[in-house]
């Protein structure tokens, strides 16, 4: 696509370093992005909000009540890390994370498995060709919701329940947005395949009653309107065990909010770990919110020794779902280069270069 420099586009990105190391790999990702968009001819303005643990803990507020209103007037959000030492944990990851995925309808956690080239995986005769797929994680309904509660608390009586809750609406929007993305991002539609392959990962011989209602949808939806995508359905658990051992297997998968919360941990190691692995939540008809999946790492916070690659690669999955994909090729392209070419390790300390100089490597490369 042509772009006239007078008709750039502008974005409008809010922007929440957060907790821990939240700031210093956001800081990275800003330097690139902003390389980026001189490279590609658009313009990025961003707007900083101090949501995360120290605004909690001086100001009792965990987030204000019109937070989702203002950021939804945004295009994009680009979030570093929410996790403090000293906040009980579940407060800011249920009362900033989990509550912003959910206000804003984010109802896709978008988050490829890719092992770059030079990144050491602990997986035995593995490498980039074939750790290559994508985990479509329902992101706002399912048993992370907070159906449930207890009762005769303190007694030995004392009961819990939390439900795993589906609508068949939920589980459709996510089946139609999955299987969109494997039609347009498969191993044949990259050029590395000879199909696009769904894969639902599920629990149907056990959860019976859920996994029934995704099976259903899937094959039916799957069916009607993308004849074209090849089907595969997993159990959750045989799915790990594959993932360890024939990663090369998958393309697409598409699962449940708890399913996909725990792969994706499994898969983001496979990938070489928290330095690298980057996500998107996303709401295909809001605003979606970018972030690396690890977390605020307190004990590595201010030595500028973390690593900024998931947090640049987040900002590069931002740029692709705001439809600057040249531009989101070429950040994936320069973090390929630096993981190739320069670290030593992903591994905070070990990188051989401090946070700043990756951030300044990736962006010279852009
Ligand atoms: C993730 C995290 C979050 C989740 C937590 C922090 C609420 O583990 O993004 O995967 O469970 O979704
Ligand atoms: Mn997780």
């Amino acid at each position: 696509m042509q772009k006239e420099n007078s008709m750039a586009e502008s974005y409008n990105i809010a922007v929440i370093p957060g907790d821990g190391t939240g700031p210093e790999v956001v800081e990275e990702g800003r330097k690139v992005l902003n390389a980026a968009a001189d490279k590609f001819n658009f313009s990025l303005s961003m707007t900083d909000f101090d949501y995360g643990g120290d605004r909690y803990l001086k100001t009792g507020e965990v987030l204000p009540a019109n937070a989702a209103e203002e950021l939804s007037k945004f295009d994009a959000i680009y979030l570093g890390a929410i996790g403090h030492p000293d906040v009980k944990p579940g407060i800011l990851e249920k009362g900033i994370l989990l509550k912003l995925r959910f206000e804003l309808d984010q109802y896709i956690n978008l988050r490829p498995v890719k092992l770059y080239p030079g990144v050491e995986t602990p997986l035995k005769d593995k490498g980039p060709k074939e750790i290559d797929y994508v985990v479509v994680r329902e992101n706002t309904g399912g048993i992370y919701t907070g159906t449930g509660g207890n009762s005769m608390t303190g007694t030995p009586q004392e009961v819990a329940v939390q439900s795993m809750v589906y609508s068949r609406f939920q589980v459709e929007r996510c089946l139609r947005y999955a299987f969109e993305y494997a039609r347009t991002h498969g191993k044949k539609a990259r050029g590395i395949g000879d199909s696009n392959t769904l894969g639902l990962v599920g629990k149907t011989n056990v959860l019976t009653y859920v996994f029934d209602l995704w099976y259903r949808a899937f094959n039916e939806i799957g069916e009607k309107e993308y004849p074209d995508v090849k089907r595969e359905y997993y159990h959750v658990d045989a799915t790990c065990m594959w993932m360890v051992k024939s990663p090369e297997w998958f393309d697409i998968l598409v699962t449940t909010n708890m399913f996909g919360d725990i792969i994706t941990d499994l898969g983001a190691i496979t990938q070489g770990g928290m330095g690298i692995a980057a996500g998107g939540n996303i709401n295909p008809q809001g605003t979606s919110m970018f972030e690396p999946i690890g977390g605020s790492a307190p004990k590595y916070t201010g030595k500028g020794i973390i690593n900024p690659l998931a947090a640049i690669a987040a900002g590069g999955m931002m740029l692709d779902t705001l439809g600057e994909s040249e531009a989101a090729a070429a950040i994936e392209k320069a973090v390929m280069d630096v993981t190739g070419t320069k670290l030593k390790s992903l591994s905070a300390g070990k990188m051989g270069y401090s946070t700043s100089e990756v951030g300044d490597l990736a962006a010279e490369r852009v």
